[in-house]
């Protein structure tokens, strides 16, 4: 099963999809735990990035990089009959890309032609104030250049839209806890064979 984890910066997708990982592990169940920007060399470059590039260049570079990704990490984990849980995949593209002014439809359209579509999308939803409080108190270095209110407003008012069958829309604002055993019941009734305990 290909799962991807998506949200605001702050919205604890990091966190749920480790939790995930671990506990799928912990069952025995093959995974992999993977993100985007990648850990590939494109995907490096891409978060020390500290100024912005113009919306079209950046929404480039994130798909070059998620091509690269796919063929080096996403595909062979598939074939390898492992599960892929992917941190931010390209709902991100057509959230922050879109909220410097790309079409958000654009970008969903061409990126799901050209990569694989995943089984399952959890979109963890909190509302921008908590994410700016979150930022502030867990990231020490501040706030990247991603992370300014009004984008991440722009960039929440975009996640809201998505509609694809794949989105499942979670409540960040709850206790992590209760996030992982929701998280684990979608899956299960998606057919994944765990047990919730
Ligand atoms: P993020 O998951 O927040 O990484 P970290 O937790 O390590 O800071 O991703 C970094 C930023 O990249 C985030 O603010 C969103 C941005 N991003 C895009 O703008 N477009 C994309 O396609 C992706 C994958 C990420």
């Amino acid at each position: 099963m290909f799962i991807v984890f998506e949200g605001i910066d702050g919205s604890g997708k990091t966190t749920q999809a480790e939790i995930l990982s671990r506990k799928l592990t912990s069952l025995g169940i093959p995974n992999i735990w993977t993100r985007e920007p990648s850990d590939g060399l494109i995907g490096q470059n891409l978060r020390k990035l500290e100024t912005r590039l113009a919306p079209e260049e950046e929404s480039r570079l994130f798909l070059e990089d998620r091509l690269d990704h796919v063929k080096k990490v996403i595909d062979p984990a598939i074939k390898n009959h492992e599960h892929v849980i992917c941190d931010r995949y390209y709902h991100s593209s057509a959230a922050y890309q879109g909220s410097r002014g790309l079409n958000p439809n654009d970008i969903l359209r061409e990126n799901s032609s050209r990569v694989p579509i995943p089984d399952i999308v959890f979109l963890i939803e909190i509302s921008v104030s908590t994410a700016l409080f979150r930022i502030g108190k867990c990231r020490p270095e501040g706030f990247s250049v991603f992370e300014k209110a009004a984008e991440l407003e722009k960039v929440a008012a975009i996640y809201k839209t998505f509609d694809d069958s794949s989105i499942r829309r979670i409540n960040g604002e709850k206790r992590s806890s209760e996030l992982s055993l929701e998280i684990l019941e979608h899956l299960k009734n998606l057919g994944l064979k765990i047990c919730c305990c």
